[in-house]
């Protein structure tokens, strides 16, 4: 736990899970409880880190595989710790992130294979001690989770480069993101996703208050 008060609080899930939704939810509930809260999102959350969102989620850079993928999610998420939630968390703010550490873990390391130790050794060079204090785990059956995320798509606009993966693929998102939870319980809560919004914001705000006594 941290000493200064402030905390992080990150919601990771696959595709769909109610990840943005219920980090919303969660900021106006903190904020409401008093806290002073600060809203944020991975691959991206400071300007630089933006850019290379942008790269990333067009799929420019999937052909130069998952340790060039991993090494750009790195750049970001270490410019977005030094550039934001690493000032507002000291300065005593909670922040709450829409992915984090554990996509990585997920996504680069449970769906495309890439090596733990790579993982670990990038992990120490951005996140290093940062981790957060509480991480949501909304999990959903993927095939779920694609049905939100295709009805929630606007005409016209394209898949991103992690929602064209096979639902096969998924599962091993899916249960990456299960392992994570099973191997770091004092960090990880994992929330049932496939329940109505406001069940989901209760689960949530459930294990908030009890983890971290908001
Ligand atoms: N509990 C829920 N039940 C039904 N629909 C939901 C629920 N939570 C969110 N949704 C809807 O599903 C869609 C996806 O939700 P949301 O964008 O919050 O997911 P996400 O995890 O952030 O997805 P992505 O990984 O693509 O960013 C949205 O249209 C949202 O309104
Ligand atoms: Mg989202």
């Amino acid at each position: 736990m941290r000493f200064d008060n402030g905390r992080l609080i990150t919601l990771e899930g696959g595709e769909g899970s109610g990840k943005s939704t219920q980090a919303e939810i969660l900021a106006m509930r903190l904020a409401r409880a008093g806290r002073r809260v600060v809203a944020t999102r991975e691959p991206g959350g400071s300007p630089g880190a933006e850019a290379i969102r942008e790269a990333i989620l067009s799929g420019k850079v999937s052909k130069y595989g998952p340790f060039a993928e991993a090494l750009l999610f790195a750049v970001a998420r270490k410019d977005h710790i030094d550039c934001q939630i690493g000032a507002a968390v000291t300065d005593g703010k909670w922040v709450v992130c829409d992915r984090f550490v554990d996509s990585t873990r997920a996504y680069q390391g449970a769906m495309e294979g890439l090596p733990r130790s790579i993982l670990e050794s990038l992990e120490r060079l951005t996140v290093g001690d940062f981790m957060p204090d509480l991480t949501l785990i909304l999990d959903i059956d993927p095939e779920a989770g694609m049905a939100r995320a295709n009805a929630r798509r606007e005409e016209g606009e394209e898949v991103d480069r992690f929602e064209q993966e096979e639902l096969l693929l998924h599962d091993r998102v899916r249960q990456g993101f299960l392992d994570i939870a099973e191997e770091e319980p004092e960090r990880c809560v994992v929330i049932d996703a496939n329940q109505p919004e406001e069940i989901v914001a209760e689960d949530i705000w459930e294990a908030v208050t009890e983890r971290l006594g908001a």
